[in-house]
């Protein structure tokens, strides 16, 4: 049982967007799951790699349609990405370096940025996507 479910209320209505979504729950998901399995890190760390490299390219496609849209709304948005990333990155290493493991709360806390950036962040940009006729 996965932790999360895409459901239409995560949609923001944008097709290149949503797939990316449902893509990062899939990571986060085997993610959760190789840690609930009792995987050790040798598994674990080419999910979390893969985890984190797909967010940095999400966020570069969404960054790419900010700016061809010229989106008021920009800077904060980068800054939200901005701020995951640098706080992933740092548990990356961390958990590189076997400072830190994959727990519960590091997946809880993934998990609710998620959800709260796509309800929240996400839909308000495609809602300027979709003003603009780029909701493809
Ligand atoms: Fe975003
Ligand atoms: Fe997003």
């Amino acid at each position: 049982m996965g932790l999360m479910t895409w459901s239409k209320e995560l949609s923001v209505g944008h097709e290149g967007i949503d797939s990316q979504h449902q893509e990062l729950i899939n990571y986060i998901n085997e993610l959760h799951d190789a840690m609930k399995a009792g995987k050790g890190d040798a598994i674990m760390a080419p999910i979390l790699d893969c985890l984190l490299d797909y967010t940095v390219n999400h966020f570069g496609f969404e960054e790419k349609l900010m700016k061809a849209s010229a989106y008021p709304g920009a800077t904060a948005h980068l800054e939200e990405h901005r701020k995951l990333k640098k706080e992933v990155f740092a548990f990356q290493e961390n958990f590189k370096a076997k400072k830190m493991m994959i727990t519960m709360d590091l997946m809880k806390f993934l998990k609710d940025w998620l959800l709260s950036h796509i309800l929240k962040v996400d839909k308000e940009f495609a809602k300027h996507l979709a003003s603009k006729g780029m909701a493809a």
